[in-house]
């Protein structure tokens, strides 16, 4: 099957970590020119702070080509629910979100069908969805990481028709551990991935769809899952509330081939 590559990416989920402020320094920090983003040439950044911070990060990288903001998470309806931001609401902020994290699916009881209704809420709203998938650790042990990732995308994507998109795989297990799968499993998932992509919405039509790969990517492995046929990009947590090494990672994936 073939698949033809588009620019890579690179997401820096914050998650709950920073402040307004501290999300500020941190954007203004990775634009200094020590970091020399702007020599970056076919990958694009996607700054994920919390729903706080997103229009602070915004003002700092106006006019700053290939660098977007997403939302960590997104709900579905408009009107009387106390607390909830919409998909509209974060359209006039940012282009992209999060739907079905995994930490959301963990602490937060989002379901498939929730994920869903996410994904197409986003959809609607003009913002490219982050779909999420990912196994746990007793599923990686039973060997039923496919099933599961099989599950996740089928009743995901229920419903939905081809559009930009990223699909993030994110084994839950490496979240935030240190631990991660080996690139020769990996690309096996990400190949099974486009796979069901391809059944789901025929030849050709997941073009739009980059297929990305998150769990403890640091500076010294990211090349290495990006490099993967397979694979379009990276997203990462921990590693990116630093700008420095956000900024390496962003190199490395950007010069990955
Ligand atoms: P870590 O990079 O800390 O494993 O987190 C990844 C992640 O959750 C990306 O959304």
């Amino acid at each position: 099957m073939e698949y033809m590559k588009t620019n890579k990416i690179v997401i820096g989920n914050w998650k709950m970590n920073k402040s307004i402020r501290e999300s500020a320094a941190c954007a203004k920090e990775l634009l200094d020119a020590r970091y020399d983003l702007t020599s970056v040439k076919s990958t694009d950044i996607v700054l994920t702070p919390s729903f706080l911070a997103l229009n602070e990060v915004k003002k700092v990288c106006a006019g700053r080509n290939g660098i977007s903001l997403g939302a960590q998470d997104v709900y579905w309806g408009t009107g009387n629910y106390c607390g909830a931001v919409s998909a509209k609401m974060l359209s006039e902020v940012c282009s992209y979100a999060f739907a079905g994290h995994s930490e959301r699916r963990m602490h937060f009881n989002d379901t498939d069908e929730i994920v869903n209704r996410k994904v197409k809420a986003c959809i609607e709203a003009g913002i490219t969805p982050i779909f999420c998938i990912g196994e746990d650790e007793e599923a990686n042990n039973a060997g039923k990481t496919k099933e599961v990732i099989r599950r996740q995308i089928e009743s995901g994507l229920a419903g939905v028709r081809p559009c930009e998109m990223v699909v993030l795989y994110e084994p839950v297990w490496a979240l935030g551990t240190g631990r991660t799968p080996c690139t020769e499993d990996t690309e096996e998932i990400m190949r099974f991935v486009r796979e069901i992509l391809h059944e789901l919405f025929g030849a050709g039509a997941g073009r739009g769809i980059r297929a990305v790969y998150a769990g403890s990517v640091r500076p010294e492995n990211a090349a290495a899952y990006a490099r993967l046929p397979h694979v379009d990009g990276v997203a990462v947590g921990t590693a990116s509330l630093s700008a420095e090494k956000l900024a390496a990672i962003i190199h490395a994936v950007d010069r990955a081939v």
